[in-house]
């Protein structure tokens, strides 16, 4: 039986909020639970969390949870009557000193002051995701005069963007820093960073979240149009972060649909290469919001990630509001296990050409490169504190499952968004040394993962509990006496 690798991250809302739902998503695959915070209130997000983490443990499952902030979404404000409809060549007007619930078919208000600042004559406005588009003509102190180039309906509060980026509000907003709180006291495992620029935004974030003790994950949801313009920059996002999204709406909307999966690929690629796990986003299974099954499109745009080798790939709408929230979860499952059958996914140039950075990465390294080429090999036991160890592995391709074994219940969670990697219950400190391979080995008997005669790689340090410790690896035979 293969066991699928990649994972799955999928959106709570009220179409996946009660018990009943929640467990059967967890029990379909669910690996790692999205959590809205740019809806809802702290105590929905609490008892959600609660759910989640109640529901894994009656079944023995590992679910992390993704806290995901809001962030500097700019976004005009209302209409008089709630929505308006424009057509090509009409002209409409945003303004910073409109009344902000006055909107008509000619002006809307906008509560960023900066708007006149960042955006000038010729510039292309995005309204809605891209589904109003208007052209700049004239701008003055406190207002843009546009044409509409794309018409159609808009109403309260949609989103703006400019064509190649540059509306540039700061990462974190008042509201993010409350919900950075919200989630150290809830305990996240990961937490998501909307609209960073740059690597000071998430060195920002990463302050505020020591100052409020979590201990989350940090992932940069790379969706500016800034973040991407080019490879230092890309890459120092990158490095700033533990993991990566590739936010593919308003990335989609900035950079244009056409760059986008251009865009998608390099990032899943740098992502790996500095050693950080990576997430594919938005719309993958839009339709399966109204439908119970994926078009054609959705099924090839899932397993085109898989095949890039992202960690993980999520849902949105499909498991928070649409109508067939488990279903959108099982198709993603078969999909993703149907693509990892292709050879690409197997196997790995090894990061020849490479230099290792240090001691731990180079035992992790090695450990995959005899997975991969001694036949008998079957499963990879990390011993680890952090996760560190089974995040490098599973950076190369590999069909040799990798499992964590930790005894700490942050790094189980997080272990749970690494491609190929498993989680095991495991405190190497409470036995004697010389009992520690045996026992290790019993935990994958016990789940039927190995069996006599199979060859297990375990990983560990000299001392236990030791972050980066790692200086050694086992090659073990299932079934012989151990020391
Ligand atoms: C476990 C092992 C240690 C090792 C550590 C690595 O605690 O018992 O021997 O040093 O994991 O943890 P890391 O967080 O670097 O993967």
């Amino acid at each position: 039986m293969s066991v699928r690798r990649t994972k799955i991250v999928a959106t709570l809302g009220p179409a996946s909020n009660s018990p009943q739902m929640l467990e059967q998503l967890i029990l379909a695959g669910l690996d790692v639970a999205r959590l809205n915070f740019s809806h809802g209130t702290p105590d929905e997000h609490k008892a959600r969390a609660k759910l989640v983490r109640d529901i894994a443990a009656k079944h023995g499952r590992f679910v992390a949870l993704l806290g995901d902030l809001q962030g500097p979404k700019i976004r005009i404000a209302k209409f008089a009557n709630k929505r308006i409809e424009l057509k090509i060549g009409d002209r409409f007007t945003f303004s910073t000193s409109h009344p902000l619930t006055e909107g008509t078919q000619e002006v809307v208000g906008i509560d960023y002051p900066d708007l006149v600042k960042d955006c000038g004559v010729g510039d292309e406005l995005l309204l809605d995701d891209g589904r109003v588009v208007m052209r700049v003509e004239t701008a003055t102190a406190d207002a843009l005069h546009c044409v509409v180039l794309i018409g159609g309906p808009l109403s309260d509060h949609k989103g703006i963007n400019r064509r190649g980026g540059g509306l540039t509000a700061p990462a974190l907003t008042e509201k993010d820093k409350a919900d950075i709180k919200l989630a150290a006291e809830m305990q996240v495992d990961y937490l998501a960073v909307s609209f960073p620029r740059d690597a000071a935004d998430m060195e920002y974030a990463r302050q505020l979240r020591d100052e409020a003790g979590g201990t989350a994950w940090l992932v940069a949801k790379i969706e500016r149009a800034e973040a991407v313009a080019d490879d230092e920059t890309l890459d120092a996002l990158i490095k700033a972060s533990d993991a990566v999204m590739v936010a593919r709406g308003d990335l989609g909307v900035e950079i244009g649909d056409a760059e986008l999966v251009g865009i998608q690929k390099k990032i899943i690629l740098h992502a790996r290469r500095h050693n950080k796990a990576v997430i594919v986003a938005t719309q993958m299974m839009e339709s399966m919001i109204q439908n119970p099954m994926p078009t054609r499109a959705e099924v090839s745009d899932v397993a085109n990630a898989v095949l890039d080798y992202t960690d993980a790939v999520m849902l949105s709408a499909e498991s928070a509001a649409g109508a067939y929230p488990l279903e959108a979860v099982q198709a993603m499952a078969r999909i993703c296990l149907g693509a990892e059958k292709h050879p690409t996914s197997k196997t790995s140039s090894h990061r020849i050409g490479k230099t290792f950075e240090s001691c731990d990465q180079s035992i992790a390294l090695a450990a995959m490169y005899t997975a991969n080429h001694f036949p008998g090999v079957k499963a990879i036991i990390a011993l680890t504190e952090s996760g560190y160890t089974p995040l490098i592995m599973s950076r190369i391709r590999s069909s040799v499952p990798i499992y964590a074994f930790s005894p700490h219940r942050e790094t189980q969670a997080r272990a749970a968004m690494f491609r190929g990697v498993y989680t095991v219950p495991f405190d190497p400190a409470s036995l004697p040394p010389e009992q520690v391979s045996q026992a290790a080995i019993d935990e994958l008997l016990k789940r039927g993962v190995v069996e006599k005669g199979d060859w297990v790689i375990l990983t560990k340090g000299d001392s236990y509990h030791t972050i980066g410790g790692t200086n050694g690896m086992k090659i073990l035979h299932v079934g012989d006496k151990m020391v």
